[in-house]
This record gives C-alpha cells, structure tokens and sequence, in this order.
C-alpha cells in the first residue's frame, strides 16, 4: 500500500496537537520573571519544579498547560492534587509541602505570569 506524504505529513500532525504538553526547558529570562514574584527564586528551584511535574503531575493524568490556569488558581489545585495523591497512596506524603512550593512557583512562572503586563 502506498501512502501518500500529505498523509503522513497530516498523522504527524495529528500527534503533535493531540499529544502530551511538552515543558520548554527553564530559561534565565523565565528565571527573571518569576524573581518579580518571589524574589529568591534561582533556575535550580525552576528545574526542579519542573522535574517534579513531569515526574508527579502525569501519573493520573496528562500534563496540564502552565497558562491554562490563574495564579489564583494553581494556588488552590497543587494542595488539592497533593490530596489526591496521598489518597492514592493510602493516606502516604507524596508531594510534600516543599515540593508543593516548587511546583506552584515553576506553574506560576511559566503559566500566568508570561501574561502578567506588569511583569517584563
Ligand atoms: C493522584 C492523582 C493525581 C495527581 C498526582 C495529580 N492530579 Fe491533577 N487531577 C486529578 C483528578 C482526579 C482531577 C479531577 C478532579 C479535580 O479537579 O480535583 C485532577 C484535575 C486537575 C486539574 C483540573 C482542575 C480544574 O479545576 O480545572 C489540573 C489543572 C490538575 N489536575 C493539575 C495537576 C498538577 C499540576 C499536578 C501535579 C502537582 C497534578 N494535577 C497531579 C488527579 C491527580
């Protein structure tokens, strides 16, 4: 059977837009942005923040968009996940609270604050 390359071209991109959210790596202009809401943020607390969203978030669900959510509201869903997980695991700390911090701070960051127009 012979496939034709607009078809091949149309499942790739397919598979982009229906696929997982991709986390851009942690750039030292994200680590400027987020020092105007939390002044002794570093890259290290974004890069970990990160990792532990790909490696905590995903485990019940794909990842959600950093923009898709308020500042407000990342507030009030990171301690309701951590819940959720520590249900899972029979009442076990799974995202403790200084995790919790780093990925609101990493959310935050490179979600909501990319938008703030009082943030540069
Ligand atoms: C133990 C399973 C579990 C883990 C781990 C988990 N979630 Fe969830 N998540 C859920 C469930 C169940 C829902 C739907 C019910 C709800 O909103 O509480 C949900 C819903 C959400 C929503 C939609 C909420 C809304 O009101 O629109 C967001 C955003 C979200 N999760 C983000 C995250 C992030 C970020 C993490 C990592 C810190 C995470 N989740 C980790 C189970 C989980």
């Amino acid at each position: 059977m012979k496939i034709s390359k607009l078809s091949v071209l149309f499942i790739l991109l397919l598979m982009v837009a229906c696929g997982p959210i991709i986390l851009a790596p942690v750039t030292l202009a994200d680590v400027e942005r987020g020092k105007n809401r939390y002044k002794d943020l570093t890259v290290s607390d974004l890069e970990k923040g990160k990792a532990l969203c790909e490696k905590m978030c995903v485990s019940c669900h794909k990842m959600k968009s950093p923009n898709s959510k308020t500042e407000k509201q990342w507030r009030q869903i990171i301690p309701s996940m951590a819940r959720h997980a520590m249900k899972k695991a029979g009442g076990k700390v799974v995202i403790d609270d200084s995790s919790q911090v780093l990925i609101y701070k990493y959310l935050v960051t490179v979600g909501p604050l990319t938008k703030d127009k009082s943030i540069k």
